[in-house]
């Protein structure tokens, strides 16, 4: 961990705002971040929290799933988002097999995402399974965000990326997973890729904020992932997506710009030169 990882800075979103701003009725906004500089750039804006998700498996390292994400891997992009935004509310992703094999085990490496990354919070994927994983972390003191409906680290137990809880007993399942995520701590919980109906039922039932992703309006907050609402992948454009500018586009053009100006002899020009 770099020297500036841990150092005092002015607090910003905390922990107890979760709950407030779910009273206040005030949606939060949460996004991904993988790199110092979006991170530079998502702390001039007012987003309340980051997350450093294993989603970097598939729009960092180009992987097909998140599966093969590891815990460096996770320490490492969050050490580097946190010196991007000092004082934003961080939320580490716990990769696969990272809290599946015991709770001695899990505290042991959500306690180096804490100390080696300044992270606030982790978060991990999965209802009742995790109950004892989940409050032995809130019991260390290490903050935890549920992750329920779709988990994409799941993605070989649920034969693919669908809408989760859709029948009667898996809605009932995801209820369920939910009052027990609540019972054990958790500060908040995403809901992905939903029925927006669930959503809502949900998030009218517990009192920590819900924080959707293809989970519709009724969320006390939103997430997205960065490059995705940035229209960097142009071959995912998934219904609950809304891409906010089109980066691909725009990147490609002026790398091929560049491209062609140097084969025409174009630039540099006489103003770039040193003399
Ligand atoms: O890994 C990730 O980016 C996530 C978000 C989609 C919530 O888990």
């Amino acid at each position: 961990m770099s020297s500036t990882t841990n150092t005092a800075a002015p607090m910003g979103f905390t922990i107890n705002d979760f709950k407030k701003y779910k009273e206040a009725g005030t949606p939060i906004s949460m996004i991904t971040c993988y790199d110092f500089p979006f991170a530079k750039i998502i702390d001039q804006t007012d987003i309340d929290v980051v997350l450093v998700g294993d989603s970097l498996g598939n729009v960092i390292a180009g992987y097909q799933n998140t599966i093969a994400v590891t815990l460096d891997q996770i320490i490492y992009h969050t050490e580097i988002v946190r010196r991007g935004v000092p004082s934003k509310f961080l939320i580490a992703d716990m990769p696969f097999m990272s809290y599946h094999i015991s709770v001695e085990d899990t505290l042991r490496n959500a306690g180096r995402v804490m100390k080696e990354t300044g992270a606030n919070a982790i978060k991990l994927e999965g209802g009742r399974d995790f109950a004892a994983t989940v409050t032995a972390l809130v019991k260390a003191s290490i903050p935890v965000m549920g992750h329920l409906g779709l988990t994409p680290q799941s993605v070989h137990k649920l034969g693919g990326y669908s809408v989760q809880g859709k029948d009667e007993d898996a809605r009932k399942t995801i209820i369920e997973d939910a009052r027990i995520l609540v019972d054990c701590g958790v500060c908040s919980m995403v809901l992905e890729k939903v029925p927006e109906e669930l959503a809502k039922e949900i998030s009218e039932m517990i009192p920590v904020p819900t924080i959707g992703i293809g989970a519709g309006r009724y969320c006390d907050g939103q997430v997205l992932v960065l490059h995705e609402m940035l229209g960097m992948d142009e071959s995912f454009r998934p219904k609950f997506l809304k891409t906010y500018a089109s980066l691909f586009d725009i990147s490609k053009k002026a790398i091929q710009e560049y491209h062609d100006e140097v084969r025409g002899k174009k630039f540099p020009e006489e103003k770039h030169a040193y003399h």
